[in-house]
């Protein structure tokens, strides 16, 4: 059916507005946005003038728009993590489809009654777990469906952050508190637990943790460092976290860069690091007037001066070994032991080389073998009998989680359209699921104790 979908969104931020607005854009036929929720002005007029909303159906926050009679299809709720379940809810019993992004909820109580909710009104509740659509895992999936490497005995992932990331968004940024936020291992690992859920294809028997913030804090904190570190820190050509070096000269991004196959984008980032002062010249001022994420996030206003004032305002600007209310952990890891017996591990830290995830998969005929990175996809296949390997995926640089949000928004298109209540890709119920494992280990972590599920079904 081709109808186009009509939409609300809540959040008009980086995932609202960029990401889900930006697709709205791209594919008029699929989706239409109609109203708007969101406080800060200056993002709530940028989305109503792309998406030509009326100015009565722009809200300054989401409680007017959904008293209003249900105006649209669909409602998308892009909002921190801690104002989810408030207005998802109330969607809901509005009689809207909902889009929800991760994660779901920050607490097991309100995820869970999320799950209610959605079965009591009969409306979606499909919960942004991108990584399932993304190539690189549905083809692991394919082949682990497929039985070319028996049965799943072992699987072992990481989710491998590098540390300007880990600074943005976890020290600096907006998940660096497990009360103002949730947990680490919900926010970023929500959608791990998920893929390990699906590759495992059973429910979940127990859980052990163990994690803490190792690094960070006053102990390592450079000597004579200032609270901002615009105003001239005595490391701050020694410290990776250095807030001009991220967010004014972007090294860590250039660093990406600089292994690109693209020939004049690598002799730019390569020249660049080089010689910093280059961005004043024409050619490489796009390096200077770089606006896109982690810099997107620190000011509205991303012209160079825009940038210095959020350094000297903004948590954005701060030495990270200063902030005081920064408590999630640095490095976690979680043993996991599946109904059929197949067991897991899983490892969560900020201190990588290069941004992404590593697999492996072993099976009782073959084993799997995969990086998603920043820099591109790889997947081997090994064949125990044969000791054959074949090379089953190579790809270069991908951008939006690694194909992952457009494949979210098709499918929850398609389940409105075609109206499957629950969409067997990524159903509320199974989100649940892998909500309740991060759940689980966070109490295995704070309590030091194996944690059965059935404790907290
Ligand atoms: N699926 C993924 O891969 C993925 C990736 C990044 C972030 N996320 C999740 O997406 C969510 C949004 O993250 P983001 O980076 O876009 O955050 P953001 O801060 O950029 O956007 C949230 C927006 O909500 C707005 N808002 C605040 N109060 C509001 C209210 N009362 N009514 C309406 N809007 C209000 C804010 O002003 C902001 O613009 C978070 O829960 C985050 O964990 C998911």
């Amino acid at each position: 059916m081709s109808k186009q979908i009509t939409a609300i969104l809540i959040g008009a931020g980086d995932r609202g507005a960029d990401t889900y607005g930006e697709y709205a854009l791209e594919n008029p036929e699929s989706i239409k946005f109609i109203a708007v929720a969101e406080p800060q002005k200056t993002r709530r007029k940028k989305f109503v003038e792309r998406h030509k909303i009326s100015e009565k159906n722009s809200f300054e926050s989401w409680e007017p728009l959904l008293e209003k009679e249900k105006l649209a299809d669909v409602a998308l709720i892009m909002t921190q993590d801690q104002m989810h379940y408030e207005p998802a809810i109330k969607a809901m019993k509005q009689g809207y489809d909902v889009l929800l992004e991760k994660p779901m909820a920050t607490t097991l109580k309100e995820s869970k009654s999320l799950v209610d909710v959605s079965g009591e009104t009969g409306k979606i509740l499909h919960i942004c777990h991108g990584l399932r659509y993304a190539p690189f895992f549905s083809i692991i999936k394919s082949i682990i469906d497929s039985g070319t490497i028996g049965e799943v005995v072992n699987i072992s992932l990481r989710e491998n952050v590098s540390p300007f990331h880990y600074a943005h968004s976890y020290i600096r940024g907006n998940w660096h508190n497990r009360e103002k936020s949730s947990p680490m291992i919900l926010a970023k690992s929500c959608h791990d637990m998920d893929i390990l859920l699906w590759f495992a294809g059973k429910k979940v028997q127990r859980i052990s943790s163990f994690g803490s913030q190792k690094f960070f804090g006053n102990k390592n904190m450079p000597e004579g460092a200032p609270e901002f570190c615009i105003k001239g820190c005595p490391a701050e050509k020694t410290c990776l976290y250095n807030a001009p070096r991220i967010y004014l000269y972007i090294t860590p991004l250039l660093q990406i860069g600089a292994k690109s196959s693209k020939g004049l984008e690598k002799f730019i980032v390569k020249s660049v690091l080089k010689f910093p002062k280059l961005t004043n010249l024409p050619l490489f001022r796009k390096v200077k007037n770089y606006s896109e994420w982690p810099i997107s996030t620190i000011s509205t206003d991303m012209s160079w001066e825009g940038k210095i004032k959020a350094l000297n305002e903004t948590n954005y600007g701060k030495c990270v070994f200063k902030m005081d209310d920064h408590d999630v952990v640095d490095h976690q890891v979680v043993n996991i032991e599946f109904e059929n017996q197949t067991t897991a591990t899983f490892t969560l830290h900020g201190f990588s080389n290069e941004e992404g995830r590593t697999i492996r998969v072993d099976g009782t005929k073959g084993t799997i073998i995969g990086e998603f990175l920043a820099s591109g996809d790889n997947i081997i296949l090994y064949d125990h009998l044969t000791n054959k390997k074949i090379s089953v995926r190579k790809t270069g640089r991908l951008i939006g989680h690694g194909g992952g949000d457009e494949g979210i928004m098709e499918t929850f298109l398609k389940s409105v359209k075609s109206e499957i209540k629950h969409d067997v890709m990524t159903n509320a119920r199974a989100s649940l699921e892998s909500h309740l494992m991060a759940f689980a280990a966070d109490i295995a972590r704070l309590e030091k104790r194996v944690v059965e599920m059935e404790e907290i079904r």
